[in-house]
C-alpha cells in the first residue's frame, strides 16, 4: 500500500509550464475521448480485462486532471499518476483524494527512472505528443524499458490524418454554400483551426503548448523503433459536438484519434 503524501519530483524542460497553465481550464479547451457519442474508445474495456487488483501495477503516463484514476484505483493494486506538470498532478489528486493506492510522479517522460518499480500495464491518453522528435523516442523507449516482462502499453494518440479529413468535410460544405474556391479555402482554414497546424511536421501549437500529433504509419515506424509490436491501432470516432461544422457533416463519421496496444518485442 503506497502513503497518499508519496510525491517523487523530478526535474524537466519547457512545456511543462504550459500544460500547467492549462490544467484550470482543460474541459473547456480539450477534445474529451470518454464523452458518450465517441465510438471505438477501448482504453477502459482494455485496461478492464488487463486489471489485477490483488498483484498489478499500473502506469498512467500524462495523467493529467486525472480522468482514468478512480478507474484505475478500483482495478490494480498500486496506480503511478505521471506527468511532467504540477497543475495537472494538483488537479488529479483531488479525483482521489480518498484513494489510497495512488502514487504521484512528476517526471517527464524521458526520465522515467524515477518509477519505483516495473509496471504490468502503462496506458498513455492523448499524452504522447512530445514535439521533439528525439525526445519523443526517448520517451517510447523509457515507457518500454519500465514494463515488466510480457507488460502491456496501450493509450490513444491525436490523429494528424483526421484533420486533413476535417479540412475535406469543411471545405465540401463551404463549397455546397456557393463560396467560390478562394473564400472555401479560408472558411474551412478557419473553422479548421488551421492556423495552429504545422500540416509538414504533424504539430498543434496552441497557448504556448506545442503537441506532436500521429499519422497511423508514424505510430507503426516509431513503435517498431522503440522495440515495441503494434498489436492493435484503431479509430477512435470523437464527439462531432467538438468539431466545427457538426450540424452539416453529422451524417459523416466523426474525426478520429489512434487507440494502440503495443507489447515489448
Ligand atoms: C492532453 S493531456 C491528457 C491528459 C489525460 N491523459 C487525459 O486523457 O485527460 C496531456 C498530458 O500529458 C502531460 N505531458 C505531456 N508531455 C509530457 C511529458 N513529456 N512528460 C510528462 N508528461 C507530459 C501533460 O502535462 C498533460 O497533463
Amino acid at each position: 500500500m503506497l502513503a497518499r503524501e508519496k510525491f517523487i519530483i523530478t526535474t524537466n524542460h519547457g512545456q511543462d509550464h504550459f500544460w500547467s497553465r492549462s490544467a484550470a481550464h482543460y474541459e473547456r479547451d480539450f477534445i474529451d475521448p470518454y464523452v458518450k457519442d465517441v465510438r471505438g474508445n477501448l482504453v477502459r474495456r482494455t485496461l478492464h480485462r488487463l486489471r489485477g487488483p490483488n498483484d498489478k501495477v499500473v502506469a498512467d503516463l500524462g495523467c493529467g486532471i486525472g480522468p482514468l484514476l478512480p478507474f484505475l484505483s478500483c482495478r490494480f493494486k498500486t496506480v503511478y499518476a505521471v506527468d511532467f506538470a504540477p497543475g495537472m498532478l494538483e488537479r488529479a489528486k483531488q479525483m482521489v483524494a480518498k484513494r489510497t493506492n495512488v502514487a504521484f510522479v512528476q517526471t517527464p517522460f524521458t526520465d522515467l527512472a524515477v518509477l519505483p518499480e516495473p509496471v504490468d500495464v502503462a496506458v498513455a491518453v492523448n499524452s504522447l505528443v512530445l514535439p521533439n522528435l528525439g525526445d519523443l523516442q526517448t520517451a517510447l523507449a523509457e515507457i518500454r524499458r519500465c514494463l515488466k516482462p510480457g507488460g502491456v502499453f496501450l493509450g490513444i494518440v491525436p490523429g494528424m490524418d483526421a484533420v486533413h479529413y476535417h479540412t475535406m468535410l469543411l471545405m465540401d460544405r463551404a463549397r455546397s454554400l456557393g463560396l467560390p474556391p478562394d473564400a472555401a479555402r479560408k472558411n474551412a482554414a478557419q473553422f479548421g483551426d488551421h492556423s495552429c497546424y504545422d500540416f509538414a511536421f504533424s504539430e498543434f501549437r496552441f497557448k504556448g503548448l506545442e503537441q506532436h500529433f500521429w499519422h497511423p504509419f508514424e505510430v507503426r515506424h516509431r513503435f517498431a523503433q522503440a522495440g515495441f509490436v503494434l498489436k492493435r491501432l484503431k479509430k477512435v470516432h470523437l464527439s462531432w459536438t467538438q468539431f466545427a461544422g457538426s450540424i452539416e457533416l453529422k451524417s459523416f463519421p466523426a474525426p478520429w484519434d489512434w487507440f494502440f496496444l503495443a507489447k515489448p518485442k
